[in-house]
């Protein structure tokens, strides 16, 4: 199977070969991030990702598929991303996908985004189904219980910023370049987290939502209120900022856990997986394993290259739809926001997010 992701920033191509349930092998991931294009404006700017993903994606596929000395005739399906995502991205990757696949004769499999970050542990590590997900990147914040392919519980989501785009949006007050995470990890890590005294939003609510908005505002007004920043009033403002966020993302995580014992019979095992390119801080990562430790629930983080956007998550997801005879026509539509659990409330401010 050959999975194309174009939904954000990253142009991604790649080839994955489904040995069985929960059992794949990846043949080539090729990504090619965006980031100096979109670092003067501080985040992603649609227009420039969408033109950007025309220039290069023929040669990414051409990688991809030279990297996993795959032929046409061997591929049994094409894959995309057709949504949650940009719709000017998804676009040029959808239409390139479908585009082959009726020049090939090859079936089409349109795929979820979200879905795609789901599934990735059965690829990653032949986790199968149900497990718990925090997914945190720059699009997207939800807390889900993976019940099966197509089978979702969103138990949370943001109310409002994406965390990733939290840490995003911290940096650049702080005049730290973009993207934001790891700046603003690598800065946090000789300041002291208890100098700036930062709200923890939603904290001991009963619905593991996130809100990351007044954590921003808060932080903004310490920032003005010093004046010039010394060098160690930014590590200081990042401590205090990271430490909030863990303390948030362990007492959310802990609430999904408690709703997850609840609903999933306890045969079933207990794991969670963190995805998403926010799961690279190395800090959030031992407050999560602190937290299963007391759980009693197993951590899973897949690599940071699969868990950030790829291509071999968008082959293995459309892989496992195949194998269960889900294809897809050429109709199918590109779409800005498609969440994985319909029967979810829409949460006001969360937009395309959740
Ligand atoms: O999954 P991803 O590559 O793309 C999206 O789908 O958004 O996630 C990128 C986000 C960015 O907001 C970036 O600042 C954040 O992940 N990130 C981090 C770290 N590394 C990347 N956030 C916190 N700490 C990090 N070490
Ligand atoms: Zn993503």
């Amino acid at each position: 199977m050959l999975g194309i992701e174009t939904s954000c920033d990253e142009t991604a191509a790649a080839v994955v070969l489904r040995k069985g349930p929960h059992h794949g092998k990846i043949l080539s991931n090729v990504v090619r991030a965006q980031l100096d294009a979109h670092a003067a404006f501080g985040g992603v700017v649609p227009e420039i990702a969408a033109r950007a993903h025309v220039e290069v994606l023929d040669k990414v596929v051409a990688q991809a598929m030279r990297e996993a000395e795959a032929t046409w005739d061997d591929l049994d399906g094409i894959a995309a991303t057709a949504g949650p995502g940009l719709l000017g991205g998804v676009l040029v990757g959808l239409m390139t996908a479908k585009a082959i696949a009726s020049a090939r004769r090859l079936p089409f499999v349109a795929v979820n985004h979200l879905e795609a970050h789901a599934l990735t542990p059965g690829l990653t590590d032949g986790l199968a189904p149900p497990y718990l997900l925090l997914l945190v990147s720059g699009g997207h914040t939800q807390l889900l219980i993976v019940r099966d392919l197509g089978d979702y519980d969103r138990l949370g989501t943001t109310l409002d910023d994406a965390l990733g785009e939290a840490f995003d949006k911290t940096a650049k007050l702080l005049g730290l370049p973009y993207p934001g995470g790891p700046e603003v990890e690598a800065c946090a890590a000789t300041g002291d987290v208890n100098r700036f005294d930062l709200p923890r939003p939603l904290a001991g609510r009963a619905a593991p939502d996130f809100s990351f908005a007044g954590l921003k505002t808060a932080l903004r007004r310490q920032a003005e209120q010093l004046g010039p920043l010394s060098k160690q009033d930014i590590a200081d403002l990042c401590a205090s900022f990271q430490q909030a966020v863990g303390d948030v993302v362990v007492d959310r995580t802990g609430v999904a856990m408690a709703l997850f014992e609840d609903r999933v019979p306890a045969g079933n095992g207990r794991n969670l997986v963190v995805a998403g390119g926010v799961a690279a801080n190395s800090v959030l990562r031992a407050r999560l394993a602190q937290l299963c430790e007391e759980r009693g629930f197993a951590l899973h983080v897949p690599p940071v290259a699969l868990c950030t956007d790829n291509g071999a998550m968008v082959a293995w997801a459309g892989a496992e739809r195949f194998a269960r005879g889900l294809t897809d026509g050429f109709d199918f539509p590109a779409r800005a926001r498609w969440p994985l659990d319909p029967d979810a409330a829409p949460k006001i401010g969360a937009g395309v997010k959740a």
